[in-house]
């Protein structure tokens, strides 16, 4: 695959072609915020069913680019999706997030797990991303998505979403033999998983480590940063032309060390000034972010000055536009509409 002017926009930005504007999605894009998707969710009570059943993940995936025409149309799906596959059984529950049945604590369970097959475990994502990218064409790039090795054995490990994390943290600090090995086997699953991604469609791929900022920065480089090395340099050894994104939530200790992942392309939240993410991360490392989704509630004249601000301190290479963390439920959709409306009227002379 050569570099080629008829490819989309964000795919463009995030390989580093000088482009017009800054490509423009939102994480979350589709979900809670959007009447159609409420509507929806209603003939489709269970995530799973709306995650797994592939016409119904193709249209929610679809709602957003329909609406306001984003440069990056997401997969719908959730990064605990691959873990059945595992064999570690999972649930996502409304308004609580992901549910694992029997949490992993043990080296027996560890042993215990399934190499992953996507083919086998994850036919859906494979019809999927094949209807985005014909829907799609080139008027947009589908982005595919993975979770981290360290966010999601905190999932597994926990049991479910916790504020403390102290049962992974208790592993981790006295007996880490064990999670090290689970992080290793995760590690390679998620390789794998993105390998599939892209060979289905995806043409961008973003790993979320959201958890991963719950870390100290030494803890980061033991038991987050070198299992998102481990994938990124396995997906790289087959599929090197493939943009590759990292985002952690509550990263602003960590800019640096995220930078050493692999990664083409880092997430930066609002609580860093996007000028001073420019200068922690050098002139080469590709950004993406970093409004603030609670600017969504402000006016229209408040949401264009932080786009502007946002895209001034960027600068006129290797940005993608976006929130620094997912859309908020309550937001209002037509606000939405005029974020995805002003970014694409930017272009180079103006900012
Ligand atoms: O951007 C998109 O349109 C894709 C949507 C997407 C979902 N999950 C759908 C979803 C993405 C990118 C994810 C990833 C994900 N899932 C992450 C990483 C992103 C991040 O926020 O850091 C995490 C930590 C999860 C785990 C998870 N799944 C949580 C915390 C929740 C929310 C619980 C709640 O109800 O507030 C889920 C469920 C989930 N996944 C929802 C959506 C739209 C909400 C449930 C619903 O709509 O019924």
């Amino acid at each position: 695959m050569g570099i080629s002017s008829n490819d989309p926009l964000l795919l463009r930005a995030a390989r580093g072609e000088v482009v017009d504007r800054p490509p423009v999605w939102m994480m979350r894009q589709a979900g809670r915020y959007m009447k159609a998707y409420r509507d929806l969710r209603e003939k489709y009570p269970s995530f799973r069913e709306r995650s797994e059943i592939p016409e119904v993940a193709i249209e929610v995936s679809l709602q957003p680019w329909r609406a306001f025409q984003p440069d990056g149309v997401i997969l719908f799906s959730d990064i605990v999706t691959p873990l059945p596959g595992l064999g570690i059984d999972m649930d996502i529950a409304e308004g609580k997030g992901p549910i694992i049945h029997s949490p992993i604590r043990t080296q027996a369970q560890v042993d215990n797990l399934l190499p992953l097959e996507p083919e086998k475990s994850l036919p859906f994502i494979k019809t999927i991303l094949q209807a985005l990218r014909q829907e799609v064409g080139n008027k947009s790039t589908v982005l595919g998505f993975v979770g981290a090795p360290w966010t999601l054995a905190a999932y597994a490990v926990e049991g479910k979403g916790s504020k403390t994390y102290s049962i992974i943290k208790n592993m981790a600090f006295s007996d880490p033999t064990i999670l090290h090995q689970f992080l290793g086997k995760l590690a390679d699953a998620i390789a794998t998983y993105v390998r599939y991604q892209i060979d289905c469609g995806a043409q961008v791929v973003q790993m979320f480590d959201s958890w991963a900022g719950q870390l100290s920065p030494q803890d980061y480089e033991t038991f987050a940063l070198p299992y998102q090395q481990r994938v990124f340099q396995q997906v790289k050894e087959t599929h090197p032309d493939t943009p590759l994104i990292l985002l952690v939530s509550g990263s602003a200790g960590l800019l640096e060390r995220m930078a050493k992942s692999g990664a083409d392309v880092i997430t930066v939240d609002w609580t860093v000034d996007m000028a001073d993410a420019r200068a922690r991360l050098g002139k080469h490392m590709k950004v993406q972010g970093n409004l603030d989704p609670g600017v969504l509630f402000g006016s229209k004249e408040f949401i264009r000055d932080r786009i502007l601000d946002t895209v001034r301190k960027a600068g006129n290479w290797g940005h993608i536009l976006n929130l620094g963390h997912g859309v908020l439920p309550e937001t209002p959709e037509e606000n939405v509409a005029f974020f995805f409306e002003t970014a694409k009227q930017l272009n180079a002379v103006s900012c």
